[in-house]
């Protein structure tokens, strides 16, 4: 069975608190996967980890069977490892589409984008993209008039548009209405099915996790504390009196 992602033993110390605790984690290629669990628990730290954003403390990482444990940001996004931050970062100033062409473009200059002719990207992929994203009529529009939930969109979009393998999102929802709570969840669910791309999604809006569908991994203190479907989680007593029960 081809894993996209292996972490073994996975640990991160920041100074005497272990954010991360001998995380071992397996997500198959081509696999969705949600990670669950109350504030504070190492979700992001965890992705910090794999991402190479920090140095895991012992421990190892393993993507599409290299061991990429420590190995520096820009390597690991050009194995194949894109990320979704929590806040969005699209570019106010540029078109939608022009947003989805900077990830595919190696030398960049937000100047040379104002005109088409002069950009990188093939137009065919990024059509499609604009259609999975349901930006299409969006196309021309300045990111900075996008609603809160269309940036969201745009930047997993510009995630997708450099071609990872495995695609991280961390709390894609954050600030969203529950209409765009759902329709990211169809967005991701879609993602997973059309393209090819693994991705794994932290969160901690349970509509969306049920509505995701995902194999769900529950996190607690840094260590992995029950995986399962979104039905077997939610009836977990252990899981319902450390996380559904609490009021985030
Ligand atoms: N750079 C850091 N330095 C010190 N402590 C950190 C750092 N990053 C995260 N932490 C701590 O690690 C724990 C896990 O944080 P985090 O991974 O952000 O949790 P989550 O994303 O699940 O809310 C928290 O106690 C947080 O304060
Ligand atoms: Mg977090």
């Amino acid at each position: 069975m081809a894993f996209i992602l292996e972490t073994k033993d996975l640990t991160k110390q920041f100074g005497g608190l272990t954010a991360v605790d001998k995380t071992s984690l397996k997500l198959k290629e081509g696999g969705l996967r949600c990670i669950l669990g109350p504030n504070g628990c190492g979700k992001t730290t965890l992705f910090n980890l794999i991402s190479g954003c920090y140095k895991p403390t012992s421990g190892k990482i393993i993507f599409a069977g290299q061991d990429i444990s420590g190995q520096p940001v820009h390597l690991i996004n050009r194995a194949g490892i894109g990320r979704k931050f929590q806040i969005p970062s699209v570019f106010n100033s540029m078109t939608v589409e022009e947003n989805l062409r900077v990830p595919s473009s190696s030398n960049w200059k937000p100047s040379l984008l104002r005109s088409k002719n002069s950009v990188p990207g093939n137009r065919q992929e990024i059509l499609t993209l604009l259609n999975l994203l349901k930006l299409t009529e969006k196309t021309n529009e300045l990111a900075g008039n996008l609603s809160h939930g269309e940036k969201q969109w745009l930047e997993i979009g510009m995630v997708m548009a450099s071609k990872p393998r495995l695609m991280l999102l961390d709390e894609p929802t954050a600030g969203m209405t529950a209409a765009e709570t759902n329709k990211t969840a169809q967005l991701i669910h879609q993602i997973s099915i059309e393209t090819g791309i693994s991705v794994v999604v932290i969160e901690h809006d349970l509509n969306f996790v049920k509505k995701l569908a995902s194999r769900v991994t529950v996190m607690y203190k840094g260590s992995i504390f029950r995986e399962g479907n979104y039905e077997e989680i939610q009836e977990d007593k252990d899981v319902q009196s450390i996380y559904l029960g609490r009021k985030r």
